[in-house]
């Protein structure tokens, strides 16, 4: 059967390995929710989730009820976190899953206590605080209001209440603000209710990094799973490993005589007589166009400058100074070859983006292949289970 030269492998024993990290330097007082969404980042959340259930997260979170109706099949043990609003029309399937749910405003506990007691259930629901990034949640110093109107519904159960921080991989006067914000609200919340509220929430990857005294009851890291934080550990955290790598076989190798120009928008113009490989991954595999004339590429642990425009299902590579360069060799787009390394945090600062955006932008239409460490007992059933169930296109 005919397999497609290109590829994202997907190092599972880097996953759980960074899971670990972080267990363990939370300690048994606070939890992990394991932020999946959007395919774990492009990693596969079904089979990340398993991961992370088994490593010991507290908690799994997503962005929409689809994702964790998806999700529960394969973490029946763990708890799920809707991050996004639900659909008031989705809200009685929420219930029904026992996913959690923020809460923002009165009409949506009212709406959401209904469907509970329609079901004969208490619906989980989690204060989301609006402290600052105003996307979604009640107004920090509403949240009192808030406490009082619903506290007398008797199908809601409160299980946590959180926040989310706007900038906390670059301005600590803002984030500790939010923060404080928070905590004020927490107090709020708790003597309206008059009771403690179990699961307090704020810390994203960046404020993981940066700030123990956030943590609270459990920190909210999604990025940092998968290894691909701007900053690489810090002082509180040990260096995470980045789990996803973008490979490619080279299609073609050509010699383009010098003062020929290459490619779309001839933007690209040969100094010498050059030798061009063509290797078959561009935007449509979520490779940035951005990176045209500015990206790197390993081959044979060197680094290879991105010539000319990335294409939709194409990149050029200029490998004149690796001439006997051949069809059929691998390079390495994102992730290590030898002792090189192109990490996700570089691609994210050539293309001006965050590092979230790369690998979610990579999940479109390469196929996944899934390995782990040798005698990696952890995770060696998961990487079995999915090889053969996909083209081994590394072989
Ligand atoms: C509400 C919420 N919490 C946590 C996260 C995890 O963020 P990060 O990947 O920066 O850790 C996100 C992601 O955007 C989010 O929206």
């Amino acid at each position: 059967m005919h397999v497609r030269p290109a590829w994202l492998e997907i190092d599972l024993t880097a996953i759980a390995d960074n899971i670990e990290r972080l267990l363990s330097v939370l300690g048994n007082q606070r939890k992990l929710i394991a932020v999946v969404k959007d395919d774990a980042y492009g990693h596969g959340a079904t089979i990340v989730g398993q991961i992370a259930q088994q490593c010991g997260a507290h908690m799994m979170a997503v962005s929409l009820i689809e994702e964790a109706i998806e999700l529960q099949p394969v973490c029946p043990q763990t708890d799920i976190l809707i991050l996004g609003l639900v659909p008031l029309d989705a809200v009685p399937a929420a219930i029904e899953h026992g996913f959690h749910m923020p809460l923002d405003n009165v009409d949506r506990a009212e709406a959401i206590s209904q469907a509970a007691s329609e079901q004969g259930t208490a619906a989980k629901v989690h204060l989301k605080i609006d402290s600052g990034m105003h996307r979604i949640g009640v107004p920090s110093d509403e949240v009192g209001q808030l406490c009082r109107e619903v506290k007398g519904l008797p199908n809601l159960d409160i299980r946590g209440i959180f926040t989310h921080f706007a900038s906390a991989p670059d301005d600590p006067l803002f984030t500790t603000q939010q923060f404080e914000r928070f905590q004020q609200a927490c107090r709020e919340a708790e003597s309206v209710l008059d009771r403690r509220v179990l699961l307090k929430h704020c810390v994203n990857s960046a404020a993981t990094v940066r700030y123990p005294e956030m943590w609270l009851d459990a920190v909210r890291p999604g990025a940092l799973l998968y290894g691909i934080p701007r900053n690489r550990g810090g002082q509180y955290l040990p260096t995470m490993d980045q789990a996803l790598a973008m490979k490619a076989r080279i299609a073609s190798v050509r010699t383009l005589p010098a003062g020929e120009k290459l490619g779309y928008g001839r933007t690209w113009q040969a100094p010498r007589d050059s030798r061009i490989a063509q290797v078959p991954v561009g935007y449509g595999d979520g490779y940035d166009r951005h990176l045209s004339n500015k990206g790197e590429l390993l081959l044979r642990g060197r680094r290879v400058p991105v010539v000319g425009s990335v294409c939709m299902d194409s990149t050029f590579i200029d490998v004149t100074d690796i001439s006997d360069a051949k069809v059929g060799e691998e390079v390495v787009l994102v992730g290590s070859q030898g002792e090189e390394s192109v990490t996700i945090a570089e691609i994210a600062e050539r293309c001006g983006t965050v590092v979230q955006e790369v690998p979610v932008r990579m999940n479109v239409r390469l196929p996944r292949v899934y390995t782990c460490q040798p005698g990696d007992e952890r995770v060696a059933h998961l990487a079995d289970r999915y090889r053969s169930a996909t083209s081994d296109v590394s072989a």
